[in-house]
């Protein structure tokens, strides 16, 4: 089956859309079939790979109500073994609509079965709150990668997003676990940004990468050409430290298999 990842931090702005959006193309460039969703109703993944009309669109939401199934909205994009389910304008009345329905925090789940094992990785771009739209995406979910950004609050709202995790592995969602914490936006400059990392490192240990990734103006600018950084400039140090992110995880992938 596909591996189900949801890219999620209720905080805005720690890098989500961007290491869901570069880790996905890196992956996608050594051959696995990768898809993603974008589940934010501000739809910055969508407008990062380049779609520019997106009030007409299909896509996470037409799925998310059943109106659509999955792979009729599973784009392919420029980049060979990348797809794009698209956010869609509806998305944003998506939390206030669903909350009376039965059922609500599986529809998700339940949409992506069909899908199978097309792809090798499903990533979920998650919005910034722990509301039904990312509760959904834990409930589909394998695993969970939180990308924390290098900042002096970056491990407030960590305990509640991880005991928020746990709960849903007790009481919704057995198969989910926690794939790993990802730093983001570092500043070799910051002597605050050391500090926090190593902090993080220290409290976390293991679960957090080796690889963290640099804050670059390269990767801050690509989205605004429609491109991910790892294609835009592949050479700039914040393409290859999701390059070398994406072979971290795939070399854990292979520990844990073996
Ligand atoms: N490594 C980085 N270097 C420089 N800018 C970054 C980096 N990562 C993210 N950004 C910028 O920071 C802002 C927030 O990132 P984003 O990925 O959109 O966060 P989120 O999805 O969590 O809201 C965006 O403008 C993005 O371009
Ligand atoms: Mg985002």
């Amino acid at each position: 089956m596909s591996k189900i990842v949801a890219v999620v931090n209720q905080k805005g702005g720690v890098g989500k859309t961007t290491t869901t959006v570069n880790l996905a193309t890196a992956l996608s460039t050594v051959g696995k079939k990768i898809l993603i969703i974008d589940f934010d109703p501000q739809g910055n993944a969508t407008t990062g790979l380049g779609v520019t009309d997106k009030k007409n669109i299909k896509g996470s939401y037409e799925v998310l109500t059943g109106e659509v199934k999955a792979d009729q909205v599973s784009y392919e994009t420029e980049i060979p073994n990348l797809f794009l389910m698209p956010s869609s304008p509806h998305l944003s009345g998506a939390e206030i609509e669903l909350v009376g329905l039965k059922g609500r925090e599986r529809l998700l789940r339940v949409a992506l079965q069909p899908l199978g094992s097309f792809f090798d990785y499903i990533f979920i771009d998650c919005p910034p709150s722990l509301g039904l739209l990312t509760l959904n995406a834990l409930v589909a979910a394998d695993q969970v990668l939180v990308p924390l950004q290098c900042e002096f609050y970056a491990l407030e709202g960590l305990s509640q997003l991880l005991d928020t995790v746990s709960k849903v592995k007790k009481n919704l969602n057995p198969g989910l676990d926690l794939q790993g914490i990802v730093l983001t936006m570092f500043d070799s400059r910051s002597s605050l940004s050391s500090q926090v990392a190593n902090d993080v490192r220290l409290h976390l240990k293991d679960i957090v990468y080796k690889t963290h990734i640099p804050r670059n103006v390269r990767v801050a600018e690509a989205p605004s050409f429609g491109k991910p950084a790892v294609i835009y400039d592949m050479k700039c140090l914040g393409s290859l430290a999701y390059i070398q992110l994406a072979k971290e995880i795939l070399s854990q992938e292979k520990e844990l298999a073996a």
